[in-house]
């Protein structure tokens, strides 16, 4: 059976407005064209970004996603959006536990779990983000680094209909080194196993992120277990987006 893939663009803080605002009314076209049988694009713009990105995607039907959100409904917490503010403006997914965001700005378990629980009040799919770094994965680690975030997330996740989880080997992002495919095997089938022993009602679509780029997205996407690809660098450049897309959808 041909699976329905994920194609998840994190444009991080790579596009400033006017360039997503450019980018989207050049490329709808083309984007209406790759979401088509069972893709689901998703693209994750900045925060200021999001409302014209969905204005000028709506003819393409893809979805929106953001690449973070408060953990907090409301309150006085200067500087952070709330997930009903999401919602209120057309977005479907969100990502949390980027390991740019856990290294960087401190995002805990604790925060990634009270995040998913914040964007299921609004109906929006999370995208949990995972992953070992270097000096983690040569030790052999891996599955107990992975084991360790998801602890806190399985028991919410197991009351949602729906979520995503994003394996990113922190190794991987950005330095155009992807791992071993029979790695990648044994890591995406450990966390299928993984999430039917304890969130077995969820439907959970794994996902793949580290150097993805046109060389490399049909062998990946060819992983048994693997359901979609998050693509950061790449997905600055349509012509690249679009290659990730057409030869991984095929
Ligand atoms: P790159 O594709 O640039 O390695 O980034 C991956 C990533 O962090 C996506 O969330």
């Amino acid at each position: 059976m041909k699976k329905s893939r994920f194609f998840i663009a994190n444009w991080k803080m790579g596009m400033p407005l006017a360039s997503a605002q450019e980018w989207c009314k050049r490329h709808v076209g083309g984007l209406t064209a790759l979401q088509k049988g069972d893709n689901n694009l998703v693209l994750c713009p900045n925060f200021v970004a999001l409302q014209s990105v969905i204005e000028l995607c709506k003819p393409a039907a893809i979805n929106i996603g953001a690449q973070n959100c408060s953990q907090h409904a409301q309150g006085a917490y200067t500087g952070e959006v709330d997930a009903q503010s999401l919602k209120d403006v057309g977005v479907r997914y969100c990502i949390v536990g980027h390991s740019e965001r856990r290294a960087l700005f401190g995002e805990t378990d604790e925060a990634v779990v009270n995040k998913i629980v914040a964007l299921e009040a609004n109906g929006i799919k999370p995208i949990i983000c995972i992953g070992e770094d270097s000096k983690q994965y040569h030790a052999g680690h891996t599955k107990a680094v992975l084991e360790g975030q998801l602890r806190l997330v399985f028991p919410v996740l197991a009351t949602l209909p729906r979520a995503l989880i994003a394996y990113e080997p922190i190794w991987a992002i950005g330095t155009g080194d992807t791992p071993d495919i029979n790695y990648l095997d044994d890591i995406f089938l450990w966390l299928r196993e993984q999430v039917m022993m304890k969130a077995p009602d969820t439907i959970v679509s794994l996902i793949y992120g580290g150097s993805v780029t046109p060389d490399n997205a049909e062998e990946l996407i060819n992983v048994q277990q693997i359901d979609g690809l998050l693509i950061g660098g790449a997905s600055l450049d349509f012509q690249k987006f679009e290659k990730i897309v057409s030869l991984a959808s095929r």
